[in-house]
């Protein structure tokens, strides 16, 4: 887990905004740092990536909110708004055109939710990763 830390402290170091205890093992795209914001407490899986450019109208920025999972090589693509408590499924591709709502399971591609998240999932999670966070209340 330490490696997934590291990645996410060395993203913080160049200038994206990534919350406290949030592991990072895939990659993100920190040709522009400042437009890739993810929260508190999510894991972004292996072969995933956040891209913030490649997009007709240029430069986009990403929000990932808190206790987000991103699944294995899932692509969020420029200008995706993906809400909080939110599971992203093994390779799904998140666009702007379609924000993922808080509390839901989107997958596909598109993205699509395919169904609510239950409280006790999300508190569950929320458990699990609040270890990564020496801060947390
Ligand atoms: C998205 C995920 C969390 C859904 O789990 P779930 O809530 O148990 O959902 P189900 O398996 O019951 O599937 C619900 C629906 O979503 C579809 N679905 C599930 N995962 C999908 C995926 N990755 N891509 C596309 N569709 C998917 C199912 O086919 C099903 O659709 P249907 O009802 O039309 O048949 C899970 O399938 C997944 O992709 N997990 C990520 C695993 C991963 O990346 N691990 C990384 C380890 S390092």
């Amino acid at each position: 887990m330490s490696d997934a830390l590291d990645r996410a402290e060395d993203a913080r170091q160049r200038g994206a905004s990534i919350g406290p205890g949030t592991l990072l093992w895939g990659r993100l795209d920190l040709v522009r740092p400042e437009l890739v914001t993810i929260g508190r407490g999510c894991q972004i899986a292996p072969e995933a990536i956040v891209l913030c450019h490649g997009s007709p109208d240029g430069w986009q920025p990403v929000t990932i909110g808190d206790y987000v999972y991103v699944g294995l090589r899932a692509v969020i693509l420029p200008g995706a708004v993906i809400g909080d408590d939110v599971v992203i499924g093994a390779g799904a591709v998140v666009p702007r055109a379609r924000p993922i709502p808080p509390r839901v399971v989107a997958a596909g591609n598109p993205a699509r939710v395919v169904r609510q998240r239950t409280p006790e999932e999300i508190t569950e999670f929320r458990r699990k990763m609040a270890r990564w966070q020496p801060d947390a209340a």
